[in-house]
């Protein structure tokens, strides 16, 4: 294939391609991202999810009673541990499927009432055997009747675990305390979270995510947002301010979440990565497909306002701007885009999506543009899924398809003209060709043929880099010891070891590593089996991005850049001889194999290589 990269004509990019998304599927967030290792602290529950005491398990004579008493911590939390007994006593958290314990700072805190005159023991110590305790802390009790007081401690292990089978507990002297027990609730410990941040995230799965090189963080996303009932979505306002006053909330994806990940976690994590945000505000449609109607939708749009309030008015003025500050950050927020709802197209059909087009969607669109009338509004659906969007706002395609049907989409972007702006706000190759689509089960992990499909995909999107205002995959985590999609970028557990990056992780790394400012046009060859884009670079670097797809044999590309580059780097990314080769969490094979080579032009100033079957690649060329 032989090919020129015109120094101009192209057409000018968004300019955040590639990003992230967030929602707590996968336990992704709870026994995920967010750092919190004690599983089920506060025993919240709700019409779905009763309270209980799950991961809890008595210490010694201790007997655990869940109540519902006249004085609960808060009307958050209103459901807390009795634990009563004789002599040394107390409750033990086995952790989201484990805890890793190392020689470092772990921070805790739990809430007690009931007279106690002794101390309290925290512990970390090995689930199994001969509970060898790895480190623990006295913390002297102010505990007194009727009354919930907190208690911190700092817990510094004098030696880290060999594996992560371990507990925390919590004991007192029964003996000392009134009528032999007492009541705790909302019991946490954090270990050292990215950036320092009290209840933050975890350094390691940051870090996988920041590898990427995004962008933008679209928060939240997903069903998370619409929730399973009309009553219980992703409420903003209840996952903001003290862990005694975030209720959590029936998790759509059959857990129940705690709302430690809240609205303003997602914006530091937005902060820590230097990240643009996309807001995806509730419009009124539940997982059920119940719907606000037409007289009720003004709630949802009040909700929404009251939250872009919350993170962009002034401090000093505005009611939720005010609260914003109190929470520690007195400076406004930026959300470079508003997205309205989460896939409106799917639940519900067709009267939801109805509703969504005939007023849910427009009396957001009203007032969003009264209010704000600077922040770009995206739809929940796109044009794809039959629906003729108002003037001026952008659509999210959501294209989770077989391999052979994202390489089908390459052109998809072409024809749409720049009123038909998307985001690609969720996709992934998520189950084989031949297979039996949506009726069959998704693929039990990404798949390098399924991951170098994202990549053709990707690059056509790309071409269209004016229309697409970017794209992320999702779900990007995924904990390996309860997921519901296999699909994702990163794959983790208790134990940090266990976290790696699934065949796709590499594909989105390598294409994000070089934003595309400026499409340029490519002249001569064709498109199939290989798959192109060219693009100006930062500081002046060109850039083409590759992919090769349905071909046997290797093939040879010359490359010949109008702008007469001196030099240029292939990094080049190729899989395993059986394209259903994965990325095996549990033996951390790693099947992408990835190579540099640096190249020179020949004389006619002509780059020549050979690109693999399915294979994909950048070539960037300076100077
Ligand atoms: O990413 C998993 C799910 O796929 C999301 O929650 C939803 O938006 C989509 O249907």
């Amino acid at each position: 294939v032989n090919l020129e990269i015109k120094a101009s004509g192209g057409n000018v990019s968004f300019p955040a391609f590639y990003g992230i998304m967030h929602e707590d599927i996968n336990n992704s967030g709870d026994g995920g991202i967010y750092a919190e290792l004690i599983a089920n602290r506060a025993f919240q529950g709700n019409y779905q999810y009763p309270s209980n005491l799950s991961r809890w398990a008595p210490v010694n004579s201790a007997t655990l009673t869940l109540k519902k008493l006249p004085t609960p911590l808060s009307s958050a939390l209103p459901t807390s541990v009795n634990v009563a007994g004789t002599g040394k006593i107390g409750l033990v958290n086995s952790g989201y499927w484990g805890i890793e314990v190392k020689e470092q700072n772990y921070t805790g805190s739990f809430y007690v009432k009931g007279a106690y005159n002794g101390t309290f023991t925290a512990s970390l110590q090995s689930a199994l055997g001969d509970k060898e305790v790895f480190g623990s802390v006295e913390v002297a009790s102010k505990s007194v009747t009727n009354e919930w007081v907190q208690h911190k401690f700092v817990l510094v292990p004098s030696k880290a675990a060999k594996n992560t089978n371990n507990t925390f507990s919590l004991t007192f002297d029964a003996s000392a305390a009134e009528g032999g027990a007492l009541d705790f609730n909302l019991i946490s410990l954090f270990p050292p979270t990215y950036n320092n941040r009290p209840n933050g995230l975890r350094i390691d799965l940051v870090e996988a995510f920041k590898a990427l090189n995004p962008k933008w963080l679209r928060l939240p996303g997903g069903n998370m947002l619409m929730g399973n009932k009309i009553d219980s979505w992703w409420k903003w306002n209840e996952t903001i301010g003290d862990l005694k006053d975030r209720p959590g909330m029936a998790g759509t994806w059959e857990y129940q979440l705690t709302g430690g990940l809240g609205l303003v976690e997602y914006m530091e994590w937005a902060d820590d990565l230097n990240l643009e945000v996309i807001l995806g505000v509730w419009s009124g449609l539940s997982l059920d497909g119940d719907h606000l109607s037409r007289e009720d939708i003004h709630l949802a749009v009040e909700h929404a306002l009251e939250e872009m309030e919350f993170l962009t008015g002034d401090a000093k003025t505005t009611k939720w701007g005010a609260v914003r500050a109190s929470l520690g950050h007195p400076k406004p927020w930026k959300v470079s885009y508003i997205e309205i709802g989460n896939e409106d197209w799917l639940a519900g059909r067709p009267t939801a999506y109805d509703a969504y087009k005939e007023y849910r969607l427009p009396v957001f669109v009203d007032a969003f543009r009264e209010k704000y009338p600077k922040i770009p509004l995206i739809a929940s659906p796109s044009i794809f899924d039959n629906i003729t969007l108002p003037a001026g706002v952008a659509g999210d395609w959501h294209p989770y398809l077989t391999p052979d049907k994202l390489v089908l989409a390459f052109n998809r972007f072409d024809p749409l003209s720049r009123d038909n702006v998307t985001l690609i706000g969720e996709a992934a190759a998520t189950h084989p060709n031949g297979g039996l689509g949506w009726d069959g089960p998704l693929s039990a992990n990404p798949w390098w043929g399924g991951s170098v499909a994202e990549a053709i995909f990707l690059i056509g999107a790309e071409r269209n880099s004016e229309k697409v205002i970017g794209a992320c995959y999702a779900p990007g985590l995924r904990n390996l010891n309860r997921w519901q999609w296999g699909m994702t970028l990163v794959q983790h557990a208790a134990d940090s070891a266990l976290t790696t990056f699934s065949t796709s992780w590499h594909v989105w790394k390598l294409l994000g590593r070089d934003p595309i400012k400026k499409t340029l046009p490519v002249v001569g060859g064709g498109i199939n089996p290989l798959f192109y884009v060219a693009g100006e670079g930062e500081k002046g670097a060109s850039i083409w991005k590759a992919a090769v797809y349905n071909s046997t044999a290797p093939v040879p590309v010359s490359i010949k850049f109008e702008k007469k580059h001196k030099t240029a780097t292939l990094t080049l990314q190729t899989g395993p001889e059986d394209p259903y080769g994965y990325n095996d969490p549990f033996t951390r094979v790693n099947v992408v194999k990835e190579t540099k080579k640096d190249l020179k032009p020949n004389e006619e100033g002509v780059f020549e290589f050979s690109l693999p079957a399915l294979s994909v690649a950048i070539l960037k060329a300076e100077k």
